[in-house]
């Protein structure tokens, strides 16, 4: 039986070295992504490829004084510091050699528009509103991409706790299409040991089976 060690290997890598990616490495990596499924196919994403230091580092900036503002309008003490805190999460695609901005739009998903002109189905489209069908779509995307760079020998991270700066983001790159959104910032680069990897729950609490 093949192992699944391509899903194994993969870890939030939050340190790199200094070696740079080649465009042709990254090229291969964003069309493997690309091949994940998607809600009718929808394709409904886009990314923007950041390769210089100083805009990572003005990217990084903008997050960081959203932070602060966001922080200094806290009055409990030690949520301010937890949140403030926290931001070097947010921000430590700034020292990896290569950083994706992930776009998502939307898509009208399969009911949408038909129970929308009919009456009593509102639990029914807030449900499917709420379970975001363009962002599971980016889910499976970046997923991809994560196992992507992983097999052939770099390290990435999932980033969203920078999102209350998207707007600040956007304009620092200028970047604007029409529709789409920041869902996550993705740095890439070869890792720099130590990788820690947290644990997982027992399997047996995640499975419920109805025979
Ligand atoms: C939607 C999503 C958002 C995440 N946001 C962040 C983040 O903002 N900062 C961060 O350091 N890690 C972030 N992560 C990575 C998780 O912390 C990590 O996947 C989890 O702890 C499991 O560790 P592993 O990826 O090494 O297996 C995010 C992961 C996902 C799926």
């Amino acid at each position: 039986m093949k192992n699944l060690d391509f899903i194994y290997n993969r870890h939030s890598v939050r340190k790199f070295t200094q070696d740079d990616i080649p465009m042709e490495d990254l090229k291969k990596i964003l069309e493997a992504s690309t091949y994940c499924c998607s809600a009718k196919n929808a394709q409904n994403w886009h990314f923007v490829i950041i390769k210089n230091q100083d805009k990572a580092n003005q990217l990084a900036k903008a997050i960081e004084e959203k932070n602060t503002e966001i922080a200094n309008q806290l009055q409990d003490e030690k949520q301010k510091i937890a949140f403030k805190k926290f931001v070097r999460f947010a921000t430590f695609f700034k020292d990896a050699p290569i950083t994706i901005l992930v776009y998502c739009s939307s898509y009208v998903p399969t009911g949408l528009k038909e129970m929308n002109i009919l009456e009593g189905y509102e639990e029914e489209l807030k449900h499917i509103v709420e379970m975001s069908p363009q962002m599971q779509n980016i889910g499976a995307l970046i997923q991809s991409l994560l196992l992507a760079a992983t097999e052939i020998g770099y390290g990435a991270s999932w980033i969203t706790s920078g999102n209350y700066a998207s707007k600040e983001i956007s304009n620092v790159i200028d970047f604007k299409k029409e529709g789409y959104s920041l869902a996550a910032i993705v740095p890439i680069g070869v890792p720099q040991p130590p990788i820690k990897s947290p644990g997982r729950k027992p399997i047996e609490d995640v499975i419920s089976i109805i025979e």
